[in-house]
């Protein structure tokens, strides 16, 4: 394990689950019952909104930028300005994006409105027609492609409480995980908690058939409308609590964004919280996920885990890992406090300003207290089925902005890590290295100074890592390209730098295998 330092900040990972919330039902527009949704009426529907742009760059396009952002603070004023008017991309979103009334009219003369209605999607009353679900766009394929995610309705703050069955629409963190999921293509994948069916969408393009579960039985329903919706055939439904509907059975894939969030209470919104204390039901899931993985099978969940006093959160979740024999790669990408945390969840299911709020909030502080957190780590995890008895696990901090998406090098991650893991001294020295593609060296100095301050080496793609070196590597990034063994390169470097050629081979094999691991020198042959 190797842990590291960091820069920045990727504030989206914090805003997991902020869209798609559900008005109770005395708020009077509550769809509980989804009624079937034929393949006739997905095409017709889907049909519809592609001609009428609804799509993710139709939608941007019409926003514009100010209006998407004042969105995102849930601030709807600017939306509604950009989408006045009958034309039908603008009823299309105030209708299913921004939950707004339409007139029936203008529903009817682009919208099947009475066949939605039977379904449970729209409710007609008084002239005005209403979306009793969430329909929107969303970016598959690096944006060649749009899908479409429905979910519960959207409700701002002091509108209501959710209810306990909320299906969550696709957020900062559906998009975390999509966008962290390898590359197939792969036989059989598994969308575990698939609440709108987000994972589901992203799932399809690379495997050959997609199981998605979940233990509300509402979610599968909307899951399986977002998949006929987006041209999703391959994916089928079933209910139950983690591995439960799959026992036996095996995956090339696994994704999770489980119900990670740690409460003092059991399960009180089941999309994001579960009967399991504390963060185990993020230890369940990767205790439980090998016996459901082929060989050299992927399992890749996000994740929420305590940093306890007097323990190393690495350690910690080290150990839920190690404990599985896969290869592992634990990635932190924020930290908050409990203050921190507590306040961004009770303002995600809206409690805000409520009455309970100040006594939810004590509560919650008090349970962290008792337990002894310190802070809660956000992040991912991700395994994959080696069969190796040597399987390495890579835990680490890594807060600054990395290269989207990481799924097709993430591989590449783990084989450096594993790779390092297993060189001996000997064999470092007589195996042959390559500087990684996009790594380039920084000196910083004083100007006109003989020599640099500190030599960096900066990766330009992919993880962004940044190394301090010494001379030595230096010297090697600038020489090694694979066609010669490490160890000649190093007597040759000691000569020109006038170091003891033997120190220099006894030292540099060790921070050599760290600059592997992390991925700044691959090994050739
Ligand atoms: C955070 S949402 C994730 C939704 C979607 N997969 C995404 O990436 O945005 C978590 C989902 O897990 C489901 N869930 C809660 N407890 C579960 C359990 N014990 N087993 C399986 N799914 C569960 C919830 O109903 C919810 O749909």
């Amino acid at each position: 394990m190797t842990p590291r330092g960091t820069l920045g900040k990727d504030r989206a990972f914090l805003r997991p689950l902020s869209r798609g919330r559900l008005l109770l039902p005395d708020n009077g527009h509550v769809s509980n019952s989804l009624r079937p949704f034929s393949p006739r009426l997905a095409d017709r529907l889907r049909q519809t909104l592609v001609d009428a742009d609804y799509t993710v760059s139709g939608v941007r396009d019409r926003l514009g930028d100010m209006a998407a952002r004042a969105l995102s603070r849930e601030q709807l004023i600017p939306a509604l300005r950009a989408t006045g008017g009958e034309e039908r991309l603008g009823v299309l979103l105030r209708l299913w994006r921004l939950q707004e009334p339409v007139s029936e009219a203008s529903a009817r003369a682009m919208l099947p409105v009475a066949e939605l209605a039977e379904a449970g999607l729209l409710s007609v009353e008084d002239g005005r027609v209403r979306a009793l679900v969430h329909l929107s766009p969303w970016e598959l394929n690096e944006g060649e492609q749009t899908g479409y995610v429905v979910s519960d309705p959207t409700v701002r703050p002091g509108q209501g409480r959710l209810r306990a069955d909320h299906v969550v629409g696709a957020g900062g963190a559906s998009a975390t995980l999509s966008k962290l999921i390898v590359d197939g293509p792969v036989d059989r994948a598994l969308d575990l908690g698939t609440g709108c069916g987000v994972q589901s969408l992203h799932l399809a393009a690379r495997a050959a058939e997609v199981c998605a579960t979940d233990v509300n039985p509402r979610a599968l329903r909307l899951a399986e409308i977002s998949c006929a919706l987006s041209g999703v055939d391959n994916m089928r439904t079933r209910e139950g609590s983690l591995f439960e509907p799959v026992r036996g059975e095996r995956f090339d894939l696994i994704v999770s964004n489980p119900p990670f969030v740690i409460t003092p209470d059991s399960a009180r919104y089941t999309y994001r919280e579960s009967d399991f204390a504390g963060d185990t039901v993020c230890s369940e899931l990767v205790r439980q996920a090998p016996r459901h993985l082929t060989d050299g099978g992927w399992c890749q969940i996000l994740a929420n885990w305590l940093h306890v006093g007097g323990e190393d959160w690495r350690d910690r979740v080290g150990a839920w890992v190690a404990g599985t024999g896969c290869s592992g790669w634990v990635v932190q990408r924020d930290v908050q406090d409990p203050a921190e945390y507590v306040e961004l969840w009770l303002r995600d299911s809206c409690e805000q300003g409520t009455p309970e709020y100040t006594r939810r909030y004590d509560a919650w502080l008090d349970y962290f207290d008792r337990e002894g957190v310190r802070a809660i780590g956000f992040g991912w995890i991700c395994l994959r089925n080696d069969v190796a008895q040597d399987a390495t696990v890579r835990v680490e901090d890594l807060r600054h902005e990395i290269e989207q998406p990481v799924g097709p090098y993430l591989p590449d991650v783990v084989d450096g890590a594993m790779t390092a893991h297993r060189l001996t001294d000997a064999a470092l020295l007589s195996a042959h290295v390559a500087l990684a593609p996009g790594v380039v060296e920084e000196r910083i100095g004083v100007p006109g100074a003989p020599d640099p301050e500190r030599i960096l080496l900066r990766q330009r793609n992919g993880l962004r890592r940044v190394a301090q070196v010494g001379t030595v590597e230096a010297a090697l990034a600038s020489v090694c390209d694979g066609t010669m063994p490490v160890s000649p390169l190093l007597d040759a470097i000691a000569e020109l730098t006038e170091q003891d050629t033997a120190v220099v081979r006894q030292r540099t094999p060790e921070i050599l295998r760290s600059l592997i691991a992390e991925g700044f020198f691959r090994v050739t042959r």
